[in-house]
């Protein structure tokens, strides 16, 4: 198979978010010699100027950007353009009122902060696409453009009368007719019943809501949030075609938020050219937690490379604590964000506004504004190296065996449910599966409901309580064909609409996985009950299922409470594959342990074996592989190398048998048949 770029770059780009316009054309020059002089080779332009290109509803202004556009030109500069429909101009607010959102609470918004427009506003629609458009119309010919950047991380909700009355249209198109609305929604239940649709309003605070989390009607409240997704997207899209009109070559990406509740990017993923996304760690975030999200995000893209749009030099500002990232830490998570499927490494900001409210947030170019910072060192060593990194890697992808199903409507559905368990949280449930296979370095994709199983020998879906239609069938042909499934509680509960799968838990899933689910134990936060897997106890918290098997085998069992000796972890022979349950939530090591049990039975292989701290993560590209290897932890690491490889990072040769040496934070890339084998 041929690679693909993703977008128009020849090497791993560099660079950022640079925004000229707030600064005197005097300083331009000098901006431009601290970026070259850090190996910077991409700007991020134009993100926030809608009111500098419209200063009326009838005057557009390209002056200054087009100085801009010739100021990246001249320096060799590739270009993300932006579209700037993330903040609408404030005449706009004034004239049109109706573009302003109304908020969970009902609170009609006045002017301000950004991300501020309706979606549904027809006037907003309508400006926004129109100066996309002027933007492509102008600027078609460059042939710097990386990429368009439509608006800027979408999000929110709105709740104003324009998006009640879209709802309702929305609504006609999923329905077609109001009884099955009703039955969809179990209107029954409450007395609910709908006659008319403009009967139906939308699920606030003002109606079904007591907070933002609690509904007493979850199919209209997911229904509301599968349509404010699309509200938004559809905003992505008719910009999308906008610039598409004039540049049908040029990739067209919008920076995404990872794991963002409101807005089912696995659907969105359908819709962008490539993936681009936003990641911000704090220092105490869990390095499988941030890697989570590159896969998650390389997911929704169908497993191309992504772009990686912003991420801080040093700090944010909107952290209730922000501290500096560590020196080398900077480097070490760009290069995890490559591992996992990044073509670019790209920082919000290039340089420090002085007013603001990201004033403080960290940048290469310092309101000291000169070079001589640690944090504009960090940043023009690693421009050095990706220079010399060159074209490679550049459109690898990863090659995992295993699977982890992560769908945004079970989301919702799971945490809107009342009851069993406030404690229970999905993105907690799914990252302790996905913890588990990324310690050992098993490479996972994180894939959605939709996706091919076929390419994969495990498929695990944690806490998989939404089984949509087509889903139990899509596992059941995956585990007759030999593959491995592993399944949990509270799943298989409900369907598409939040309605109960009478007949028995867990509902579709019942026979692939051979157990029926009885009933399921809340225990308060601080209690728990135990089991004994393969002669380790563990924990089991949150919900503790209590089952019959159906064909299954126990694999451990509960050992307090009334239903003591009654199965907690099962397995099922099914076709030719198998299929895992576990009844309840564990702690980190149970996880690790069934993992690698599992890994082990089926033959499938970390990347690497290599010292604990060390993370090591595949790309693979025709013949090439690239085994990165990064030390997370505050040791220098020894890492044995099992076949002759160049590392290029260091660029040296090792022999077979040779040790890498790995610094505190320091990184490595193997270029060579190395990966799966037995390191040390
Ligand atoms: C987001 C935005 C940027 C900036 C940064 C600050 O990612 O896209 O415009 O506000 O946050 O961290
Ligand atoms: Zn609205």
């Amino acid at each position: 198979m041929m690679w693909e770029k993703v977008w128009n770059q020849d090497k791993i780009a560099y660079g950022g978010d640079y925004n000229p316009e707030q600064w005197p054309e005097e300083t331009w020059e000098e901006d431009m010699r601290l970026l070259k002089l850090a190996h910077i080779d991409t700007l991020t332009l134009n993100v926030f100027s809608w009111a500098a290109l419209q200063p009326s509803e009838e005057t557009y202004c390209f002056d200054k950007l087009d100085k801009i556009m010739e100021l990246a030109e001249k320096n060799g500069m590739k270009v993300c353009l932006a579209t700037s429909t993330g903040a609408h101009p404030a005449w706009m607010a004034k004239k049109y009122p109706e573009i302003l959102r109304t908020d969970f609470g009902g609170v009609k918004r006045k002017f301000g902060g950004r991300h501020n427009s309706c979606p549904n506003s027809l006037v907003y629609r309508k400006y926004s696409v129109k100066l996309a458009e002027k933007l492509a119309e102008r600027y078609q010919d460059y042939d710097n453009i990386a990429a368009w950047h439509i608006s800027n991380e979408y999000g929110g909700e709105c709740y104003c009368e324009n998006c009640e009355k879209a709802f309702r249209v929305w609504l006609k198109k999923r329905y077609g007719t109001l009884e099955e609305l009703n039955r969809a929604w179990n209107t029954s239940f409450w007395g609910h019943t709908f006659y008319d649709w403009d009967e139906i309003v939308l699920p606030d605070t003002r109606s079904e809501h007591l907070g933002a989390e609690q509904t007493m009607a979850q199919g209209i409240s997911i229904d509301y949030r599968r349509f404010n997704s699309d509200s938004i997207l559809e905003c992505f899209r008719l910009e999308y075609e906008a610039v598409k009109k004039y540049t049908p070559e040029i990739p067209v990406t919008t920076n995404l938020m990872g794991a963002y509740k409101p807005l089912d990017y696995q659907k969105w993923g359908n819709y962008m050219d490539v993936i681009s996304w936003d990641n911000y760690p704090s220092n105490e975030d869990s390095i499988s937690g941030t890697a989570f999200q590159h896969d998650l995000m390389r997911g929704a893209g169908g497993g191309k490379p992504f772009i990686l749009m912003e991420q801080t030099p040093s700090c944010q500002n909107w952290q209730p604590f922000n501290a500096l990232k560590r020196p080398g830490v900077m480097r070490l998570w760009s290069y995890q964000a490559i591992a996992h499927g990044s073509d670019s490494v790209l920082f919000f900001q290039l340089k420090r506004s002085i007013g603001g409210c990201e004033k403080y947030h960290g940048a290469v170019i310092d309101h000291a504004g000169h070079e001589h910072t640690r944090v504009f060192r960090e940043v023009k060593e690693l421009g050095a190296e990706l220079e010399r990194l060159g074209g490679e890697i550049l459109g690898a992808r990863g090659n995992a065996k295993t699977a982890i199903l992560f769908d945004w409507e079970n989301w919702w559905a799971v945490e809107y449910s009342s009851g069993p368990s406030v404690s229970l949280k999905y993105l907690d449930e799914v990252l302790k599966y996905y913890t588990a296979f990324h310690q050992q370095n098993i490479p996972v994709d994180v894939i959605g409901e939709e996706d091919d199983l076929s390419g994969y020998q495990l498929v695990a879906a944690p806490v998989l309580y939404m089984t949509k239609p087509g889903v139990d069938e899509r596992i059941r042909e995956f585990v007759k064909n030999g593959g491995t499934f592993v399944s949990t509680y509270f799943s298989g509960y409900v369907d598409e609409n939040d309605l109960v799968v009478a007949g028995g838990f867990p509902g579709r899933l019942r026979d692939i996985l051979g157990i029926w689910v009885e009933e399921s134990d809340a225990l308060p936060e601080q209690k728990a009950n135990k089991f004994v897997y393969q002669g380790q106890e563990y924990l089991a918290e949150i919900l503790c299922d209590i089952m019959h098997l159906e064909g299954a085998e126990s694999l451990a069992e509960y050992q307090e409470d009334f239903y003591a000796k009654t199965p907690v972890v099962t397995r099922n022979d099914f076709g030719r594959g198998q299929a895992y349950y576990v009844g309840t939530s564990s702690e980190d090591g149970f996880y690790r342990k069934l993992a690698e049990d599992i890994c082990k039975e089926q033959g499938i292989e970390a990347a690497a074996i290599v010292p604990e701290g060390v993370e090591a993560v595949r790309r693979v590209r025709e013949k090439e592989e690239y085994l990165f290897l990064l030390n997370h932890s505050q040791e220098e690491k020894e890492v044995f190398v099992p076949a002759p490889a160049l590392d290029l990072i260091g660029q040296k040769e090792y022999k077979q048998g040779e040790i890498l040496m790995l610094p505190a934070k320091g990184v490595g890339i193997l270029k060579g048949q190395v990966s799966g084998r037995c390191f040390k």
